[in-house]
């Protein structure tokens, strides 16, 4: 019976892709992980796991390059809590343009006032005036799932927006408000933004995007909204920024003991995806990745290895995990071929072949034996 260990605790959505499977916080070596902001990087991987199937976008948490050269395959799950995240950003754009935060925690100070708290709160509401957003203009750097549901909400309550994301697919960009304008480089967006929200991946390349250079481009009284990693933006270079009014506020979904505390920092504790909605999309849609993948081998919404997936075929389905390989030559070593395919994502390949005949154990030692290959499995 296969095992799948649960690192967090994860919508009872998933139970029904793991029926036939033990399912729990404590298996031991385990075939698949289910897990959402756990740390993986000290886990003992046993020689048994196959796969780990993260329920939320980021997979910072995970070691995925290791276990990429494992043949572990790592999946997220884009786009199963883009909602929650843009209604949190959408939420925080009013609270940048106002001072609701401020002024809520200033209401509260008027507890024990008994019937002087309707004159006070008249006369101390002019502390707490801030601007509407309407007209204003949005800098989306990144238009994945998430970007493309903020730029259009933004776009239908006024405001004007531009984006930018050198990775724009076609079909992200046939989803775009028609009025969301292409910025050339984020330079443009830094020039003419207002308020800026970024949802990129933590990536070496993302690591301190935001930093004095950057700030220095932008708007003052510019707002920056960052629900994507607390590191890709320079922490000492944004409470000088903050300090020194350059940035009118920044509001984060990731706070820090440095940030806490700084003013006009609003530091959310990690709501971006927590609703039930997000939790349930997420944990199905990482189960059903997750059970393809340890049933049929496919492979769909992978960090670290490419796409690849077909309806099954034949006797049995060789799967093939490699590196710097040339997949020809593994093809070749393959007998009885009925039905293949592969593709590459950086320097790594996986292959499915559907044979006619089930292979030797002489055959998979060929086929180990090729230069590159990480992994085979037969399902
Ligand atoms: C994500 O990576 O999907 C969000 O940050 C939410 C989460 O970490 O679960």
């Amino acid at each position: 019976m296969r095992k799948i260990l649960k690192l967090n605790s994860i919508s009872p959505l998933a139970d029904e892709y793991f029926k036939s499977y033990e399912y729990s916080d404590s298996v031991t070596n385990p075939d698949g992980i289910m897990v959402r902001s756990a740390a993986m990087a000290d886990y003992a991987v046993g020689e048994n796991l196959l796969a780990v199937a993260r329920a939320g976008a980021g997979t910072n948490n995970i070691p995925v390059a290791d276990y990429a050269a494992k043949g572990i395959v790592v999946f997220n799950t884009p786009g199963a809590n883009a909602n929650a995240v843009k209604e949190l950003v959408i939420c925080e754009l009013f609270l940048g343009g106002r001072k609701i935060t401020d002024a809520i925690d200033w209401a509260k100070t008027l507890k024990g006032e008994g019937e002087n708290v309707g004159k006070l709160v008249e006369k101390g509401k002019s502390k707490f005036v801030g601007h509407e957003i309407m007209g204003k203009t949005l800098g989306v750097i990144g238009f994945g799932a998430i970007g493309i549901l903020v730029a259009n909400a933004a776009a239908a309550l006024g405001m004007k927006v531009i984006g930018v994301d050198p990775f724009l697919s076609t079909k992200n960009a046939l989803l775009l408000d028609p009025s969301v304008k292409l910025a050339a480089d984020r330079d443009e967006i830094y020039k003419n933004a207002d308020f800026i929200t970024v949802h990129v991946p933590l990536t070496p390349d993302t690591r301190g995007m935001f930093n004095a250079e950057t700030f220095a481009k932008m708007k003052d009284g510019a707002v920056l909204i960052n629900n994507s990693r607390g590191e890709l933006v320079d922490e000492a270079a944004v409470i000088e920024v903050l300090e020194s009014g350059k940035l009118e506020r920044y509001i984060t979904d990731f706070p820090t003991d440095k940030l806490i505390g700084v003013k006009n920092a609003i530091c959310v504790p990690h709501l971006g995806a927590s609703t039930p909605e997000a939790e349930d999309n997420c944990a199905v849609m990482a189960a059903r990745q997750l059970w393809d993948y340890l049933e049929n081998g496919n492979i769909v919404n992978s960090v670290n290895y490419p796409a690849v997936s077909m309806a099954k075929s034949g006797m049995q389905r060789l799967c093939v995990h490699a590196k710097g390989a040339d997949v020809a030559k593994i093809v070749a070593a393959v007998p009885n071929v009925a039905n293949m395919q592969s593709a590459s994502k950086g320097e790594y390949s996986y292959l499915i072949c559907d044979l006619s005949k089930e292979l030797k154990a002489a055959d998979l030692k060929k086929i180990e034996a090729v230069e590159g290959v990480i992994r085979v499995r037969t399902i």
